[in-house]
């Protein structure tokens, strides 16, 4: 019988600091995130300087948190993971020290992990039976990337955003129409009041590149909207707004990962990042990968936006490879997706 494998995992890229065990790559026997969001909302987006700082001051209280969880020691742990980019430097700079200090001290393995990889490995937790290939659409704050997932660890990027990641897009609109930071989930919300057929926003093509997306121009087109209506003199229906945006957000997004799973032949769609948390793209993609005949996948919203549970998944398959870093392991805030340091 082959012998577990217990993965410590430490998270800190952008403003969630977080640890957590993951037995054998798929079982998460803790998830511990402590948000900032909070301490960010009154500036409206993530200030990096304080994300460090607190970072710091609650790193080793969720770590400990962790391994008190699951019930384990840190003598336990075959490796402790951590993600060293892409991020914030400042901020992803608190997990690495955390990690090389654990692994110095302690003498267990250090394994350096992609944050993107773990946005897309945290398809495995809940669906056991997910392997590669297939084809994932990460959406996340900072990333719009659709990826063929050759194998564990073996990626090719097939489109990317040209400007604006979509959760930027997201971020953005929702401060224009009032409704604060962090705005996906607050788009989300209040998109279910509106109507989406409202407003026409553009849906753009970005002319050589058939799966690359663009959000700016749909970001200038809502601003222009609310602009031209407050000239006017109009109203403006904040739901109806959202739930335009959204649904273009959407539509794009659909129609891109279908074409490239259709061009591809493959049979299984994942979607992953802070994103797919969105209550109206996980239904657009259930009835688009239904009707083609195609599996959907998706994480719970909880392994959607940032956590270290991921991070100990996408670590777990490093690890069988016999991938481990060195005490110089550093931060790399723009580390491509497929590329080891
Ligand atoms: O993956 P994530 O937690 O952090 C990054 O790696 O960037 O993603 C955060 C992004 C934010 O832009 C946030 O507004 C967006 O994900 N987000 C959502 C939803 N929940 C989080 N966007 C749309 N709908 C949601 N329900
Ligand atoms: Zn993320």
């Amino acid at each position: 019988m082959e012998k577990d494998i217990y993965i410590l995992a430490i998270e800190s890229s952008c403003d969630e600091t977080a640890a957590a065990v993951v037995k054998n790559g798929r079982e998460v026997l803790s998830n511990v995130i402590y948000s900032q969001i909070a301490l960010h909302t009154e500036y409206g987006g993530v200030v990096p300087e304080i994300a460090s700082r607190k970072h710091i001051e609650k790193i080793n209280q969720v770590i400990g948190q962790a391994l008190a969880d699951a019930g384990r020691e840190l003598s336990q742990m075959n490796a402790v993971a951590v993600t060293y980019g892409p991020g914030l430097v400042g901020a992803l700079l608190v997990g690495v020290s955390a990690a090389k200090a654990i692994s110095f001290a302690s003498g267990i393995p250090l394994v350096g992990v992609h944050h993107i990889e773990g946005h897309i490995s945290a398809n495995y937790i809940e669906n056991k039976e997910l392997k590669p290939p297939f084809i994932c659409l990460v959406v996340s704050g900072g990333h719009s990337h659709l990826v063929v997932v050759k194998d564990y660890g073996e990626y090719e990027i097939i489109g990317r955003t040209r400007d604006d990641a979509a959760g930027e897009a997201f971020d953005k609109v929702a401060r224009a129409i009032g409704l604060g930071y962090p705005g996906g989930p607050k788009i989300d919300k209040v998109s279910k009041e509106g109507n989406p057929e409202a407003i026409c926003f553009p849906r753009a093509k970005v002319g050589n590149a058939e799966y690359d997306f663009s959000f700016s121009g749909l970001k200038s087109a809502v601003l222009n909207y609310l602009n031209s209506c407050q000239m006017k003199g109009e109203e403006i229906n904040v739901a109806d707004v959202a739930a335009s945006f959204q649904k273009a957000v959407i539509d794009v997004l659909v129609e891109h990962s279908m074409e490239a799973v259709r061009k591809y032949g493959y049979k299984k769609f994942a979607i992953a990042g802070g994103v797919a948390s969105n209550s109206g793209l996980r239904k657009a993609f259930e009835e688009a990968c239904q009707k083609g005949g195609i599996t959907f996948y998706h994480p719970s919203p909880v392994y959607c936006t940032d956590n270290a549970a991921m991070i100990g998944t996408a670590a777990y398959y490093e690890f069988q490879k016999g991938i481990r870093h060195g005490f110089d392991l550093n931060a790399v805030p723009n580390l491509k997706l497929g590329e080891r340091v």
